[in-house]
């Protein structure tokens, strides 16, 4: 196709339309909720249809049936005669469902998390889906914000290592669009859309750091976000969209708002009305506008925005369909798509990658494994819940496949497990604007008695060798829109959990959560803690492998864990102040450390540092260690190196992440691991030079298993002149 020429054929509307990208809810009607402020369930698809056959849509989001898929692709053909772009959110799997994306963070795997995400849009490119809305590389500080779920944690260094990672993965048969640009993360409160104030110096070195690498691993598009960042709302900043995105890192594809995103520069007090948000959106460089109905690039034609800004947008989508092949093949085939969905290889990676983030906590007196012949109560409203165990953020998942913790643990143990639900998560439900795709609502049966529930958990413990307590949040009540002021494990579950202990039957503790809770209780009296997040379609399976010792956990925190909301947001990756000998007792009624401190998980092993050496050579510092297993089971550890600035020109933080590698050592294994320190590494944006600069300085070097690592060396860099 000679776009060139295509681009002088269209009509100013066309133009708009290849810029618009509507909603399409084929969602099945649960009832009592909307699928969107201000939609008509029955109207919508009709609407979005005739703008297909008059050429003014380019793009549609949320439609999974590669029948319809086929279906809507004829109507835009026969209509404008452009193909469509199909927009999914793929954020950790498509029929077979991931772990959610901060447990693959945890696995600190790189590969397994590219692995993971061809894997997705393998399934999602096979029924027409051509973008994902993924990954999301927010930076998250603060748990309350319930989004934290979708990235990476607290840290610029794994996160744009993971940023990367998932990139590469999506775009063997995607177009990745890592979002959301920018510092969404920082909303105040951890208050979910709420404005976010971040100075240059933290979004250039912290916030941006995922995007930068994101779009150097040539993610083909990049999506705005919701919230006012310093003032000027994200998705209306030319700054973002243009001077840092192209002019700066060079990106080459197109940026998409998100939903209704250009709208709301009117919501925001920002744009007088839909023509004028319209003009200041595309002007500031988004180029495609996601709308649940109603677009403001409707509009584009009436206004005075320069042709040529609008065909440079129209360019951009239509070079992302050339590149995708859709002008020769816009079609996808209905029975591959069948067979690509259903391959075993695809369960088999989510089951690997369960077990990769699972983060072992603690495990006092090698409570875990279990022995093989020991009788288990496996306890708790999340053991055996389905639609928990994927998360969030899923929508064509199958829960007839879907393994639970207590199927997993029944497949090993056999009849040797009883099961008690206890109580449900909480008494309240939360409804989440996620009920509209059904399936999400944990009703307790009618005459459901929960003190004899309650009770009934209890003599389950007291009668078993073992006891394995699942509790957590439901999946709703985390992810977008599911912001909490409080870390407490809601409903009664810490009181079941301390009845259960109170048996004095042996305790393991596994967690189904997107952020940390407070567990300084679990943390002080439960012998065993696992974390093992929202661990997808395998996740019961992964579960008991790592419970019965076949497989050895070897996650690592991707965030500190706070001990109590009021610490938040906490970072390990402060600077040192007054007094800093009292920087653990900053407050006066709770210590200002984590409960578990980044990049702390156990393993079934014991890893031993030793023989740390740091060697200058010019630019370059070359850093070597020797890991040993002292333990005599194998087992994964991930070497971790933190980089610290000890004087410059500005103050630089106590320790920062430059470097990991996960090894997986036989017992009494030693390694020898190494790693580079570039000029890149020790490289910080200054806000007076209003660039990236290096010192000459003296840094020190920590390696070992999490953040607080002590093996410590140093070395110096001077420039020669
Ligand atoms: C709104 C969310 O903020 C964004 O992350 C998502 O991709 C879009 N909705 C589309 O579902």
């Amino acid at each position: 196709m000679d776009i060139e020429e295509l681009l002088g054929r269209m009509t100013p509307a066309e133009k708009a339309g290849q810029l618009t990208q509507y909603f399409y809810f084929t969602l099945p009607d649960t009832g009592d909720t909307e699928p969107a402020p201000g939609v008509d369930r029955e109207e919508q698809p009709h609407a979005v249809e005739a703008a297909l056959a008059r050429g003014g849509a380019g793009s549609l989001l949320f439609v999974t049936d590669p029948a319809e898929t086929n279906r809507l692709q004829r109507l835009a053909l026969e209509g404008g005669g452009v193909p469509l772009l199909f927009g999914f959110d793929v954020i950790h799997g498509l029929r077979t469902i991931f772990p959610v994306p901060i447990a693959m963070a945890a696995s600190w795997d790189t590969d397994l998390i590219e692995r993971g995400q061809a894997v997705a849009a393998r399934e999602a490119r096979a029924v027409g889906i051509h973008l994902t809305f993924a990954p999301m590389v927010d930076i998250a500080r603060d748990p309350r914000w319930g989004r934290i779920i979708e990235g990476a944690g607290e840290d610029p260094f794994l996160g744009a290592a993971v940023a990367a990672a998932q990139v590469r993965g999506f775009q063997r048969d995607l177009i990745a669009g890592p979002k959301h640009f920018a510092g969404y993360g920082a909303a105040v409160g951890g208050r979910d859309y709420d404005e976010a104030n971040i100075s240059e110096y933290e979004l250039w070195n912290v916030y941006f750091e995922p995007f930068r690498a994101a779009v150097e691993a040539g993610a083909g598009n990049i999506m705005t976000a919701y919230m006012d960042l310093n003032g000027v709302p994200a998705s209306g900043s030319h700054w973002l969209f243009t001077t840092v995105l192209r002019d700066t890192w060079g990106f080459r594809g197109f940026v998409v708002s998100d939903a209704n995103a250009v709208r709301n520069l009117v919501t925001h007090g920002f744009a007088k009305d839909l023509p004028d948000a319209a003009a200041r959106a595309v002007t500031a460089g988004v180029d495609l506008e996601m709308a649940i109905s109603d677009p403001a690039y409707d509009h584009l034609p009436d206004t005075d925005v320069p042709a040529d800004v609008i065909d440079t947008a129209v360019r951009r989508i239509l070079e992302a369909k050339q590149r995708l092949g859709l002008f020769d093949n816009p079609y996808v085939d209905e029975d591959l798509a069948r067979v690509t969905l259903a391959d075993p290889a695809h369960r088999e990676a989510a089951r690997e990658a369960a077990q990769r983030s699972a983060v072992l906590l603690r495990n006092e007196g090698g409570l875990l494994p279990l022995a093989p012949d020991r009788s288990v109560a496996v306890i708790g409203p999340l053991a055996d819940s389905k639609r928990d165990t994927l998360g969030p953020w899923v929508f064509d998942f199958d829960l007839d496949e879907t393994v639970t913790v207590l199927d997993g643990i029944r497949r090993v143990a056999g009849d040797r497990v009883t099961y008690a639900r206890g109580i449900p998560v909480a008494q309240r439900v939360f409804p989440s604007m996620f009920d509209m795709f059904g399936g999400n609502r944990p009703e307790d049966p009618e005459g459901f008695d929960a003190d004899a529930a309650f009770a009934e958990a209890v003599e389950v413990a007291t009668a078993a060798d073992v006891a394995v307590v699942v509790l957590g949040e439901w999946q709703n009540m985390i992810g977008e829109a599911a912001s909490r002021s409080s870390l407490d494990p809601p409903g009664r579950q810490l009181d079941l959990l301390k009845a259960v202990v109170a048996t004095g039957t042996p305790t393991v503790l596994l967690l189904m959560n997107g952020r940390p809770l407070d567990l300084r209780w679990a943390a002080a009296h439960v012998p065993a803690i696992l974390d093992i997040w929202y661990p997808g379609t395998q996740g019961g399976n992964a579960v008991a492998d790592l419970l019965f010792g076949a497989v050895s956990p070897g996650g690592k925190l991707p965030f500190s864990w706070p001990r109590t909301v009021g610490q938040i947001p906490m970072t390990y990756s402060h600077t040192v102040s007054h007094e800093p000998q009292n920087q653990a007792r900053r407050y006066w009624d709770e210590e200002s450390t984590p409960l578990f401190p980044f990049g702390h998980g156990l393993s079934y092993g014991r890893f031993g540092y030793s023989d740390l050496t740091a060697t200058v050579d010019g630019d370059d510092v070359r850093v070597s260690v020797t890991v040993t297993n002292t333990s005599g089971v194998t087992a994964p550890e991930v070497v971790q190196l933190y980089l610290h600035q000890r004087h410059g020109r500005a103050s630089r933080p106590v320790r920062e992440l430059k470097g990991f590698r996960r090894v997986v050592l036989d017992g009494g294994a030693s390694e020898r691991v190494e790693f580079a320190v570039t000029p890149e590494h020790r490289s910080y944006w200054h806000a007076a030079v209003r660039d990236r600069v290096l010192d000459d300085s003296v840094f020190d070097v920590y390696v070992g298993g999490d953040s607080t690592a002590s093996l410590a060396t140093t070395f110096e860099i001077t420039t020669p002149g």
